[in-house]
């Protein structure tokens, strides 16, 4: 089947209570790797482009990849977005250049200034068949050239989410609970310790994920930020030469428990780096003497694979949903 909007996933999501995975691809062997997870478990699946990915690997490139994907898996619902697209520029390029969802991120204006601006991308992407991601509060961390402060970052105020979708007509809606861009998600002040010394960080805030559901039923709820950090990724990039003292993500338990109400969308990057990164670093301290690129990156795309196969089964609950 040709590329999709999220429209029919999300409705199915919504009412199945699980999410779809919403992907970052930079490179081949991550569209591989997902897709070739995504095709086995046969799930829907949304592989997102960002800002940066755009720079890095160029667009055309980007969609062309993609669009193999789609040949390569002709069973399952795929869907191509723009991930933080900053301005109505970015997204109307995504729009007019085979982008079936966009993200329009202004959700460090003001609120009135966030809704003209999400406006204009819904009017332009609608008539285009495009469907459009809003955001309200922000998350702290790093995302491109944007880094948000911990003091800077707000959690979503609910009762601002119906005059937020009733003006702006977007989509969906990301809003902000406690998750937050990269590795590093939470200090180790902010946390506690469990018996074998391992970071514990504060729980989501699932009261204003109920409140913001409760205003607007049957709306389809996106949550960034949802790397888990996985500890085994970590151990293996610090025992092979790398540096990431108390790296700590969001408990799989509770983006599991979010997939189940409201949140149709979860947002997984700093993951799929870590197995990636993880997975060179230790073939490069195994076999020293290798140079051929290929050798180190098939370990990585199966990593990749894995991880994401786990997040379908285990923590999306997506798997044989496409
Ligand atoms: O939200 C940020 C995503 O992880 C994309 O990261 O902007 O470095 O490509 P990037
Ligand atoms: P992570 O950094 O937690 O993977 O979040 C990714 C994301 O939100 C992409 O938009
Ligand atoms: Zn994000």
């Amino acid at each position: 089947m040709p590329l999709v909007t999220t429209t029919e996933m999300f409705k199915k999501a919504y009412d199945g209570g699980y999410a779809v995975g919403a992907f970052n691809v930079n490179n081949m062997e991550i569209v591989q790797g997902i897709t070739e997870a995504a095709r086995e478990q046969h799930a829907p699946l949304i592989l997102q482009v960002s800002k940066g990915a755009r720079a890095y690997a160029n667009h055309t490139y980007l969609v062309k990849l993609v669009e193999a994907a789609v040949i390569e898996c002709p069973d399952i619902p795929i869907a191509l977005h723009l991930d933080h697209g900053p301005d109505f520029e970015t997204c109307k390029s995504c729009i007019d250049g085979g982008f079936t969802s966009v993200m329009i991120d202004a959700s460090s204006k003001p609120f009135k200034e966030n809704i003209e601006i999400t406006r204009k991308v819904v009017e332009y992407a609608h008539d285009h068949g495009v469907v459009v991601e809003a955001e309200l509060g922000s998350l702290a961390g790093v995302e491109d050239e944007v880094n948000v402060s911990a003091e800077d970052s707000s959690y979503t105020r609910p009762e601002e989410v119906e005059e937020f979708v009733s003006k702006t007509g977007c989509d969906s809606l990301a809003i902000a609970i406690g998750t937050s861009h990269g590795a590093y998600k939470f200090t180790a002040a902010q946390c506690t310790r469990n018996e074998q010394g391992v970071l514990v960080p504060p729980p989501l805030r699932f009261d204003i994920l109920e409140e913001v559901s409760h205003r607007l039923p049957g709306f389809p709820i996106v949550l960034h930020g949802s790397s888990s950090v996985p500890q085994e990724f970590v151990k293996m990039i610090n025992e092979n030469g790398g540096k990431m003292p108390d790296a700590v993500g969001i408990p799989e338990e509770q983006l599991r428990k979010a997939a189940t109400l409201s949140v149709c969308k979860i947002n997984i990057d700093s993951d799929l780096r870590l197995a990636m990164t993880g997975s060179i670093r230790k073939y490069f301290a195994e076999h020293p003497d290798h140079f051929d690129p290929r050798q180190y990156l098939t370990p990585a795309r199966a990593n990749i694979k894995a991880i994401v196969t786990h997040k379908l089964i285990d923590v999306l609950g997506c798997a044989g949903k496409a």
